[in-house]
This record gives structure tokens, C-alpha cells and sequence, in this order.
């Protein structure tokens, strides 16, 4: 069978392809899909879990967690990195609490660290250096989220992006909402820097995935 290549296709086929998951894993995307809570589903999450498996990621901070699915795919990898840390940061409570009892489940809270605040103004606080940052906070804080990653993250170490495509918004030259426009700024400030090797992946709602390569002078 042939077909146009659309996204919504695509990303069905790609969480399809996902190896069978913890029922608890699985009981979070069906309430997500449900409440219309924004996870990032199977395809991106496992996406996660292999850059953090392929780069031996050993301390992740997560910038906007929710109830801990995509910790989840963290947290198991760096369990299997051979241990190490996994920031879970929202400004809510209730989610963190949830996000706690979610990992307890799945039996990878062990390496999880809970922070309840802003994330960004979390991982300024935060001694660095990490392998890999994951950003998913209100698209409107990607700008200024990107400095104080590259201060925290190591040489070589990895920045993950969900919602670069913001569901095609990025493509509507009318769409000038602060949430587009931030997003159209963050990739315009990633690809155009000479001290990141980057790409959009265009899983789900677009990954950016982006090693940090500091020239010299940048590093700390
Ligand atoms: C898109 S959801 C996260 C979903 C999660 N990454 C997942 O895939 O399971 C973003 C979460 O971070 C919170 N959040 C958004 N901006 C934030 C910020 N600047 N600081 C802390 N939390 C934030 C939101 O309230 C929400 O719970």
C-alpha cells in the first residue's frame, strides 16, 4: 500500500514499533491520551531512552516533568547506564507527588531527584555538569532555557527538545503567538550556533536533539 507520508501516520507506525511496556508505562499514555495531559508518548519517549543508552548518560536533568512518564524512559536508562541521577522538576506539587508514586511503581525511583519550582531557575541552582538535558517546559521559556544549559551541560553532552513542530504551527506564517515565535527563535539559536551539532527528528511533534561542542573559549 502507498500513501502520503503524514505525520500522524508516521508517528502511529513509530509508537507501534515500541517494544511492549511496563502495563504501568502503558496505563500513563492511555490517561494522557484521555485528559489530553501532553506526554510525549512512546515514540519519543523510547527516542530518549536510546540517546541516554547510546551516550552512557549518568546524570539527566529533566526541565518540565509532568507525572513522570518521560522520566520514566530516563530514569530506566541511567538505571542501566549503571546508576546515577535523574532531576524531575515542576512547578506543581500534586504532579510531583503523582510523578513520585508513578516511579515507585515502576521501580526506577531510585535514581530519580525531585525538585518542585521553576526548572530553569532549578537547574541554575543544580551542580553541573550533566550528560544530557531534556527541555520540555512552556514553549516560551525554550530562549532563555538554552544559556543556562549550555553552562550546565559537559562538552559532548546532549540536549533533547520535544515540540519543535508544535504541531505544524511552525510552518503558518500567521502563527506569530509568543509560544511559535519562541520555538522559531530557540531553533533558529541552536542550528545557527557554531558550538551545537543539531537536528530536528521529526518523531511525533519534533525532537531536537543536539550535542553541545563548546569552541574553547566557552568552556568552563
Ligand atoms: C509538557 S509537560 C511535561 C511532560 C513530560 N515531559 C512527559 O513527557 O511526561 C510540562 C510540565 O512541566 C510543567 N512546566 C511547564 N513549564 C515549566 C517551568 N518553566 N518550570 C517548571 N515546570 C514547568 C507543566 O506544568 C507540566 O507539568
Amino acid at each position: 500500500m502507498t500513501g502520503p507520508l503524514d505525520i500522524a501516520r508516521i508517528t502511529a507506525w513509530l509508537d507501534d514499533l515500541v517494544p511492549d511496556r511496563d502495563p504501568v508505562l502503558a496505563a500513563l499514555e492511555a490517561e494522557a491520551a484521555e485528559t489530553g495531559f501532553p506526554i510525549i508518548g512512546p515514540a519519543s519517549g523510547h527516542l530518549c531512552y536510546l540517546l541516554a543508552r547510546l551516550t552512557s548518560a549518568r546524570r539527566v536533568c529533566e526541565l518540565g516533568s509532568g507525572f513522570g512518564y518521560s522520566t520514566a524512559w530516563f530514569a530506566r536508562a541511567v538505571k542501566e547506564n549503571g546508576g546515577g541521577e535523574v532531576h524531575h522538576t515542576v512547578m506543581d506539587e500534586t504532579l510531583s507527588a503523582r510523578a513520585r508514586a508513578v516511579l515507585g511503581e515502576l521501580g526506577v525511583l531510585e535514581p530519580v531527584v525531585f525538585h518542585i519550582g521553576e526548572a530553569v531557575a532549578t537547574l541554575n541552582e543544580l551542580v553541573g555538569p550533566f550528560d544530557l538535558v531534556f527541555l520540555d517546559i512552556d514553549k516560551d521559556g525554550y530562549p532563555a532555557a538554552l544559556p543556562v544549559i549550555e553552562a550546565k551541560l559537559r562538552p559532548g553532552g546532549v540536549l533533547i527538545a520535544d515540540n519543535m513542530l508544535r504541531g505544524g504551527r511552525i510552518f503558518d506564517e500567521d502563527d506569530r503567538s509568543l509560544e511559535t515565535e519562541s520555538i522559531r527563535a530557540f531553533t533558529r539559536m541552536v542550528m545557527e550556533s557554531p558550538d551545537w551539532i543539531a537536528t530536528v527528528a521529526p518523531v511525533r511533534d519534533g525532537v531536537l536533539v543536539a550535542r553541545w561542542e563548546p569552541r574553547p573559549a566557552q568552556r568552563a
